[in-house]
């Protein structure tokens, strides 16, 4: 059993990522906290109980509010991707009797900080949580800054982020989670702790297509294929527009893939600088992934390849 600590902003690939986590077996999901990134992150905290709502559990995990600003630069959020809610605008969906479809969640019951449920949890699990981190590394460099002795104490940090051998997603040159905040990004690749990272180059491997999802959810009526139905359909149109193909990239659900089955991923070790001054290169991720140019101390392990199909079926099955 792998005890993990998800911070997110959710996000529909996050929302994902958060249902296939939830259901996997493998996974003991200790705690989650919401970042700034995709969403502001009030909204990503309500997303987050909306998302957990879906599944109708008895307890949810100890949840926690993060950060509302980057370390330095001011927030860039997606909502032209992901919706002006981040969940492709559930929030405005209404039941026959005008009753919101998604309600608004009580925020109240949450712990106040994300930093410091990071250091509860790395204390109350020393060397064997692993911290999955999905969005901006805001709260993960906030919490080193707070108690780096502690934080030395993770297992690992498997990180949705980067691009390397491809464009950005944001500029030419820099992935949107890196991008965000690329300040707090170089605080935690300099850190130490032994780092995964899904950068685009991974993530762009894996194609959810409408088709594939239509396919998957067929005639069901459950609450996660209605919430699959309702929360894509934004971003599926983003992707028709501005990247050609109806369907989206899952690119939060890879780290968690990562964990359950790292057979079907592979990687590579390296030494990943972040560009924090740059103009056009603000955020860019910077190795050199050439075997014979291997760096003596690399400080992360690269995904470089997905069993896409594998990765795809092994999804489909944890939430069905
Ligand atoms: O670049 C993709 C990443 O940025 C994903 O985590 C997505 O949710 C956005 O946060
Ligand atoms: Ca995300």
């Amino acid at each position: 059993m792998q005890r993990i600590l998800i911070d997110t902003d959710p996000g529909v690939d996050d929302a994902l990522a958060i249902l296939y986590a939830m259901l996997s077996p493998e996974l003991q999901i200790e705690a989650i906290t919401t970042v700034c990134g995709n969403v502001p992150v009030t909204q990503a905290t309500q997303n987050l109980l909306t998302i957990l709502d879906v599944l109708d559990l008895d307890e949810f995990p100890a949840i926690a509010q993060g950060e509302a600003e980057p370390l330095v630069k001011p927030l860039i959020t997606a909502a032209h991707v992901h919706g002006d809610d981040g969940l492709g605008n559930v929030s405005q969906l209404r039941n026959t009797d005008g009753s919101p479809l998604y309600p608004p969640a009580n925020t109240s019951v949450l712990f106040t900080s994300a930093v410091d449920l990071i250091l509860e949890m790395v204390t109350r699990y020393p060397d064997e949580l692993a911290l999955v981190a999905l969005g901006p590394l805001t709260n993960v460099a906030k919490a080193i800054r707070e108690d780096a002795a502690k934080m030395q104490r993770l297992q690992k940090i498997v990180v949705m982020g980067g691009v390397f051998e491809e464009y950005g997603n944001v500029t030419t040159t820099a992935e949107f989670n890196i991008f965000v905040d690329p300040h707090a990004a170089y605080e935690v690749f300099d850190f130490g702790v032994p780092i995964h990272i899904a950068p685009l180059d991974a993530t762009h491997q894996v194609v959810l297509t409408g088709e594939r999802l239509h396919a998957e959810i067929g005639k069901r009526e459950d609450n996660i294929s209605n919430f699959l139905k309702d929360a894509t359909q934004a971003c599926m149109e983003f992707y028709r527009q501005h990247v050609g193909f109806w369907g989206f990239h899952i690119h939060d659900a890879l780290p968690i893939g990562m964990l359950t089955h790292p057979e079907h991923f592979e990687s590579v070790d390296a030494y990943v600088q972040i560009e924090t001054e740059g103009t056009l290169t603000n955020g860019m991720t910077i190795a050199d992934l050439r075997r014979e140019r291997r760096h003596p101390n690399p400080n992360a392990r690269v995904c470089i390849k997905v069993a896409a199909e594998a990765f795809l079926d092994h999804f489909f099955k944890r939430l069905y």
